[in-house]
């Protein structure tokens, strides 16, 4: 982990409420690996008070990506930035997608703002595996494709691909195609990974999950990001132990 003073080199709308932001970092000495987080200051002065966290959406000589949905004023203030201003960043933050294993297709899943870890996943597995990607939304407007391969779509109201949600979209092309051993990489909305969950438990398929929760430290400190284990009466971190975990280890 490292603090970055890093400046922003493009500020760009994907959607009406979605946009990426590039900034320059150099090279870093430290690897990155997707499904890391930075935690970030996203005012010049102490309010908002706490960082906010975000997916490494990509890395790439000495530029990183994000992917960030309008949800609150920490990210109202970050979608405000410009080209030249600085940005502080804290990270890489967690334990990103374990993508080793006997498996030859990586089935990635995402649902709405889920998607944003996925572009860089799919960089790095994409020299060894084949890759089809599954996205969910409510509607067309809530599907990003951005920087994915091979992708599936799943819309709640039909307006784009399949009709239904992503886990069914999943189900039905798993029944309708015999498909080399795979192995699942999710993240999205909670219901959507408790659903990827269950369908890997009952297909017997490794599957990592991407979890999110508030955080404030983003590093271990503070415990407010405690997520329970399923093997025992105990609690994990998702900050430090995850956000990524095996989807065996965790309830959700
Ligand atoms: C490990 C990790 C990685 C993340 N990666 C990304 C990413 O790549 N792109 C992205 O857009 N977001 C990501 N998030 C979520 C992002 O951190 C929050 O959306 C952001 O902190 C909200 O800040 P805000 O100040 O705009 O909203 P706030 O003012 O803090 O909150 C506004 C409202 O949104 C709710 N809210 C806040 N955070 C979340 C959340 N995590 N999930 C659901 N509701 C929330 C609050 O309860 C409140 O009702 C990630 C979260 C974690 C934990
Ligand atoms: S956010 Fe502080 S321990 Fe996880």
């Amino acid at each position: 982990m490292k603090l970055f003073k890093s400046v922003i080199l493009a500020n760009v709308r994907l959607n009406k409420t979605t946009f990426l932001l590039q900034v320059a970092i150099g090279n870093s000495e430290i690897e990155f690996i997707p499904g890391q987080f930075f935690n970030i200051k996203v005012s010049e002065n102490n309010y908002p008070l706490l960082r906010r966290p975000f997916s490494i959406c990509d890395y790439s000589n000495g530029i990183l990506t994000f992917m960030i949905n309008l949800t609150g004023e920490g990210t109202e203030l970050l979608s405000l930035k410009n080209s030249g201003d600085n940005l502080d960043l804290l990270g890489p933050l967690g334990k990103g997608f374990d993508t080793e294993g006997d498996y030859e297709i990586a089935i990635i899943v995402g649902g709405g703002i889920g998607v944003a870890p996925f572009p860089f996943l799919t960089r790095k597995i994409g020299k060894d595996k084949n890759i089809i990607t599954f996205i969910g939304g409510r509607n067309s407007k809530n599907i990003i494709t951005y920087n994915l391969e091979n992708v599936l779509k799943a819309t709640d109201d039909g307006s784009a691909g399949f009709h239904g949600n992503v886990l069914e979209c999943l189900t039905d092309y798993i029944s309708n195609n015999s498909l080399p051993r795979y192995k699942i990489f999710a993240c999205g909305p909670t219901s959507m990974l408790r659903a990827v969950q269950s369908f890997a438990k009952l297909n017997n398929v490794e599957c990592q999950i991407s979890t999110e929760s508030s955080m404030a430290c983003g590093f271990g400190l503070c415990q407010g990001c405690a997520i329970e284990k399923s093997t025992q009466d105990n609690y994990l971190l998702i900050c430090k132990d995850g956000p990524v975990f095996n989807s065996r280890d965790v309830l959700l």
